[in-house]
């Protein structure tokens, strides 16, 4: 299948091209590298020994969003394409709420107007909100979430929902990432977030190349196997062949659209975590505990039932294959794609 991936030089986009063209499917990556280097495409190309074509859009452009669908053609979308950062959100709705539905409007509009109809979306396990009852599972509603980004994917999960309802033939995958961390084995991409990290994994591996001075650790007086907050981390590589299990899985669902757990079923908490990278890295990592993160659950981690029954998919790499191969990404790439 030829398959437009928006947002495809991301963390998550570029690994899921990856697994595409292993896969033997034809990506084409749409992006405005708006959080995302071009270098990645070099990257890319390395890695699979093939050309990879990207064209520069801002998907929020109507019209060059409908034009980039009606030259490339594809058979299917898998939309990662939007801003991702919960703190900024909160302090940007309005950046965050044009900038990923107005990119969504223009993406649905324009398969619609091409006839393109099966749709992968880059949703999240936030959007299962602070009541959800662990396990998390996807028949849980109402869903919500507790800042603009989340809302952001809530929403749009609702707007897919209608959109393929309304139209018939019309296929949509809504997959719920837990925690994706770890980078592909050839350590030649990774996640390279700008600025200081929000996130865990990315904080830990800068702390290890010496970027940062210490790990701050949100809290250790939860009630949690060692009182720190416990997350379902999911493996980059195996999240990535989950797109392409729901790719393939799309022509045989009976619902117009329906929501995937992408997770491990296992939770794995902060210092858990933190040793071992440790292991991995071979030296002991300075860090200290702090209060807790406003907004921070104790424990979320999937139920991963649904996908692996339907989708045919689970997780399979280990935490320490996490630590492993994220750190043959930083140790290689200190400044990620900034050289
Ligand atoms: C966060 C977002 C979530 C988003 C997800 C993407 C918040 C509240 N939630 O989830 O919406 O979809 O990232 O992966 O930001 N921690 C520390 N020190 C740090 C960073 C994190 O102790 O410097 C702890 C946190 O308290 C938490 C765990 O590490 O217990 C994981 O945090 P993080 O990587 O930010 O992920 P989430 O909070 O699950």
């Amino acid at each position: 299948m030829r398959v437009l991936v928006t947002g495809g030089a991301g963390f998550i986009g570029s690994h899921t091209v990856l697994a595409l063209l292993e896969a033997g499917h034809e990506p084409v990556i749409g992006d405005n590298f708006a959080n995302s280097s071009p270098k990645v495409l070099e990257r890319l190309e390395q890695i699979a020994g093939q050309p990879v074509t990207c064209h520069e859009v801002d998907l929020t452009d109507v019209a060059a969003t409908d034009a980039l669908v009606a030259d490339v053609k594809p058979d299917a979308v898998i939309h990662f394409a939007g801003y991702k950062a919960v703190g900024e959100s909160v302090e940007k709705p309005l950046m965050y709420y044009t900038n990923n539905l107005d990119s969504t409007f223009a993406v649905l509009a324009a398969m619609t107007e091409h006839g393109v109809e099966k749709f992968v979306f880059s949703s999240s396990a936030t959007v299962y909100g602070p009541d959800a009852p662990l396990p998390y599972h996807e028949e849980y509603e109402p869903l919500r979430a507790t800042n603009p980004y989340g809302w952001t994917k809530a929403m749009i999960e609702q707007i897919v929902t209608d959109v393929a309802a309304a139209s018939p033939g019309f296929k949509a995958a809504l997959l719920r990432y837990f925690n994706p961390i770890g980078a592909h084995e050839s350590g030649l991409i990774g996640e390279d977030p700008s600025g200081t990290p929000n996130n865990l994994m990315p904080y830990i591996a800068q702390v290890a190349v010496g970027r940062r001075e210490k790990l701050g650790v949100f809290g250790d007086d939860y009630d949690t196997k060692d009182g720190t907050g416990e997350r379902d981390y999911i493996h980059v590589v195996d999240l990535a062949a989950g797109h392409v299990a729901a790719l393939d899985h799309l022509d045989t669902m009976s619902e117009s659209a329906r929501a995937f757990n992408l997770g491990t079923g296992q939770g794995t908490s902060v210092f858990e975590l933190l040793h071992a990278f440790e292991r991995a890295c071979g030296k002991e990592l300075p860090y200290e505990v702090g209060p807790r993160r406003a907004g921070d659950l104790p424990v979320t981690y999937a139920d991963p039932t649904r996908a692996r029954e339907e989708l045919g998919w689970k997780a399979e790499k280990t935490i320490d294959d996490m630590c492993v191969d994220t750190w043959r990404w930083q140790s290689a790439n200190p400044n990620g794609f900034g050289g």
